[in-house]
């Protein structure tokens, strides 16, 4: 997006507005993409069909290893191994510029091994991908959302190196079959959620948990050689015919200010959240503040070697700059203070939550847009105003038809985001929903919903149906506005009878 235009867009939709809270609408940038997503595991279903492997979480579930608060588990999902053609009408009805999917690893490779490519995953992925180049979809494809075949978690998983090479082996077999599909590549999802998860029957992530502190930076570790290396092997020997663009996506929490906010609690938060994987990526190995916290802690407790494995000079040179994009899930934020007396976490920082925040079904992600604004002007000066691909945002609640809060919820992010752009110069080029279809939330089963499409979990069919949202979704991507969420029972403010033919009691 040229400068030029964003100051023409400021002029008109800011007079008279004070920050944040603008017009009745506001315009997305040209060339602003907007899409949802969706991760194998939670859709796909088919644990078992046409030679697939046995993932880490079929394991895990079928042998009773994890907690799950509906007791259920993907095997089934919202079947969209069968529904895919469905699933992409309904990408293509609401009007998404792009989606985003992800690959299951043992779909493709059942035991990990590249010896053994299994077809009918391959043939799965490019029927689907086809497809959603036929109706002009961008395709965003994660290479891992955290399914890897469960020998290599019999091995280890991330906590073992051998992982970096058989990621590579995993991303030539995608690169060969896939990639002329693939307009923008995801290495690894959320490499923080998948090594710091709480051990055992936890939040979600990982699907047997990491021992402790140790595993989990060294899985931190091998995330990020596995990553550069598949970034190197793209742009060495794939950009020029497939021509994408390929990175890492991290999950960041915002913040807000309170009492006993500081610069240096700030920076400590951030350091220890995404910018533990960014700082590498885009200024070269650990930040300071961790390596030197770090090395305290392991003083402190006596240990002879160090909890954060050191990189080679050469690991340095070949993580660094392995970004052609920033990818970023985002959906809540905390007030980081320090911590005095006893410490209870490596960052020295206690992360609060206010009282007076929103909550959700999901007592994690308290609704806070204030926090969305301050991160993305922190990334921006802090990794030089990097291309930002917001890749997951969304509200989670208890599967209302009617689902003004996930509404409210889109809107009062976006308006902190197109400030963000507009006000502040952000170089944010795609906004994408969390989820495309209500879906299997890890710990929480289907008992909780992120979908803009609702999908009726007791039928054979996983019958999919329209939500509030995915009526409101349609008209902002008409108009490429950010129109006002409509009061409970009102007509629409296009005229439109907004709620015709939905009730709550279908939920
Ligand atoms: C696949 O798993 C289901 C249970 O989820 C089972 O009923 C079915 O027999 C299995 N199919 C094969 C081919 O093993
Ligand atoms: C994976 O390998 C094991 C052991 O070699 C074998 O028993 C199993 O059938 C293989 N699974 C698949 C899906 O290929
Ligand atoms: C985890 O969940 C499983 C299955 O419900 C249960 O058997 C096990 O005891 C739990 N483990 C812990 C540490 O809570
Ligand atoms: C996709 O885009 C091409 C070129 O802009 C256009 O000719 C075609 O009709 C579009 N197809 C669909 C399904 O929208
Ligand atoms: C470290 O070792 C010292 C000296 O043996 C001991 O007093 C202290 O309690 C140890 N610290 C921890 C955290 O174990
Ligand atoms: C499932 O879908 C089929 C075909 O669309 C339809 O005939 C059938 O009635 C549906 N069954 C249920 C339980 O919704």
């Amino acid at each position: 997006m040229e400068y030029s235009k964003v100051i023409t867009i400021i002029c008109l939709i800011f007079v008279g507005d004070s920050r944040g809270q603008a017009a009745d609408f506001q315009t997305f940038p040209d060339g602003f993409l907007i899409g949802a997503a969706s991760a194998s595991y939670q859709i796909e279903g088919a644990w078992n069909v046409s030679g697939k492997g046995e993932s880490v979480w079929d394991y895990a579930f079928h042998n009773m290893l994890k907690q799950v608060s509906d007791d259920s588990n993907g095997d089934i999902a919202c079947d969209s191994y069968h529904k895919y053609k469905e699933d992409v009408q309904w990408i293509r009805d609401i009007g998404f510029d792009h989606y985003r999917l992800s690959l299951s690893w043992p779909r493709i490779l059942p035991n990990g091994s590249k010896d053994r490519v299994n077809l009918d995953g391959i043939r799965y992925y490019r029927n689907l991908l086809e497809e959603l180049k036929a109706a002009n979809v961008t395709t965003v494809v994660s290479l891992y959302h955290w399914d890897h075949p469960e020998v290599l978690e019999e091995i280890g998983g991330w906590t073992n190196e051998v992982m970096v090479e058989r990621f590579e082996d995993y991303a030539k077999v995608v690169f060969d079959n896939l990639g002329y599909l693939v307009d923008i590549f995801v290495t690894i999802n959320e490499p923080e959620m998948l090594c710091f998860d709480e051990p055992v029957n936890s939040s979600e992530a990982t699907a047997r948990g990491l021992a402790n502190d140790v595993a989990s930076y060294l899985c931190v570790h091998n995330a990020l050689k596995a990553h550069a290396k598949v970034w190197h092997m793209y742009d060495e020997n794939y950009r020029a015919t497939q021509g994408g663009i390929i990175g890492l996506l991290p999950v960041c929490r915002g913040w807000v200010s309170g009492d006993g906010v500081t610069e240096e609690s700030i920076e400590r938060y951030f350091q220890f959240g995404c910018g533990l994987v960014l700082h590498p990526i885009y200024k070269g190995d650990y930040s300071e503040i961790v390596k030197t916290t770090l090395a305290d802690i392991d003083v402190y407790r006596n240990r002879s070697f160090s909890s954060l494995p050191v990189f080679t000079d050469e690991w340095v040179k070949m993580i660094k700059g392995t970004n052609d994009y920033f990818g970023l899930n985002h959906y809540t934020s905390r007030i980081p203070v320090m911590e005095y007396g006893a410490r209870t976490s490596d960052s020295g920082v206690l992360e609060i939550r206010d009282k007076s925040w929103p909550i959700t079904v999901l007592d994690r992600l308290e609704v806070v847009p204030e926090g969305f604004g301050n991160l993305l002007r922190k990334i921006r000066d802090e990794y030089d105003n990097p291309p930002v691909y917001i890749l997951e945002n969304g509200f989670a609640d208890s599967g209302e038809i009617l689902d003004y809060g996930r509404i409210n919820y889109h809107y009062d992010y976006l308006s902190e985001l197109l400030t963000a752009i507009i006000h502040d110069g952000c170089n944010v080029k795609a906004y994408t929903i969390w989820s495309l279809l209500d879906n299997f939330e890890w710990d929480r089963g289907y008992s909780i919903s992120f979908g803009i499409v609702k999908v009726d979990f007791t039928s054979p069919n996983r019958t999919r149906s329209e939500k509030l949202s995915t009526r409101w979704w349609k008209e902002v991507i008409r108009t490429r506005t950010l129109i006002k969420p409509p009061a409970p029972g009102s007509t629409s403010s296009w005229g439109g009878c907004f709620e015709c033919d939905l009730t709550n009691d279908k939920s």
